[in-house]
């Protein structure tokens, strides 16, 4: 395995790139292979199997671009599919999970708010990470379904999507919750909006950095690291490429060519 192959980072869509920020600037010399599996978004609401089979042709995928770690930017791919991957590739596969101990070492009032998508808030993974670090708090797991593609479409100040944030997050300020975790990736992506609604002081939990850390460390003990001076970024998508890479350079923060995904 050479240090200067690439690291394969994929989603549903664009909510992997906010954990791709995270990684690019933590690792700057690392070349990045990024595949937003649009034609399948959103995950949140498909059947695990499903979920698990897209994975799984995604990595192969990413495994013969002779990517040298695999990153699944995705909570709910993560909840699906991260075993099955983990057991297929000598490589560092890194996957994702709500933050929910953190969030509850944080937490004064021990009122937890997390938002997930439908399909992780019910996954087995969850449900074992909640029951095993939020036994002395009140962990209140609101799904969210619709809000991915509200982000996906672009808007992340529209009325609609307020309107639909707000449904979501009021119940979890009713009861107290002081502290809120970003359990999907694409919800970095509306921070913002988060605390205009719930207010400045909420403390807000998103794993991006805890991944970069966590993949940096992988590949400093398997002495994986690069030193590249010319790291590139590529990006794909299983999805009209030219339809989504407006949305993907708005969020990236500069204009981006999107490849086509050839499955
Ligand atoms: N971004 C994904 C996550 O972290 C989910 C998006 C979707 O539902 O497709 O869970």
């Amino acid at each position: 395995m050479a240090n200067e192959q690439a690291i394969g980072i994929f989603d549903s869509g664009v909510g992997g790139l906010s954990v791709l920020a995270h990684i690019h600037q933590r690792l700057p010399s690392e070349s990045l292979l990024y595949i937003a599996d649009s034609s399948y978004m959103p995950y949140g609401c498909k059947p695990e199997a499903v979920i698990q089979k897209r994975c799984v042709e995604i990595s192969a995928f990413l495994s013969r671009q002779q990517c040298k770690a695999i990153v699944v930017a995705c909570n709910t791919a993560t909840a699906a599919a991260v075993h099955h991957l983990r057991a297929s590739y000598s490589f560092p596969v890194i996957g994702m999970e709500p933050a929910v101990k953190p969030a509850v070492f944080h937490s004064r009032s021990k009122v937890i708010g997390v938002l997930a998508t439908s399909t992780t808030s019910a996954s087995d993974k969850f449900n074992r990470l909640a029951a095993r670090f939020a036994q002395h708090a009140r962990l209140i797991v609101q799904p969210c379904p619709g809000l991915v593609e509200r982000i996906e479409s672009g808007d992340l100040t529209g009325d609609k999507t307020r309107d639909m944030l707000s449904s979501f997050l009021q119940p979890l300020m009713r009861q107290g919750m002081d502290t809120l975790v970003l359990g999907c990736t694409h919800y970095p992506f509306i921070t913002a909006l988060i605390r205009d609604i719930a207010g400045g002081d909420i403390h807000i939990i998103d794993t991006g950095d805890a991944i970069a850390c966590e993949l940096e460390r992988q590949l400093q003990s398997r002495k994986l690291l690069s030193e590249n001076k010319t790291a590139s970024i590529k990006f794909w998508s299983s999805g009209d490429a030219e339809k989504v890479a407006p949305v993907m350079s708005r969020l990236w923060g500069d204009k981006i060519m999107v490849q086509q995904l050839p499955f």
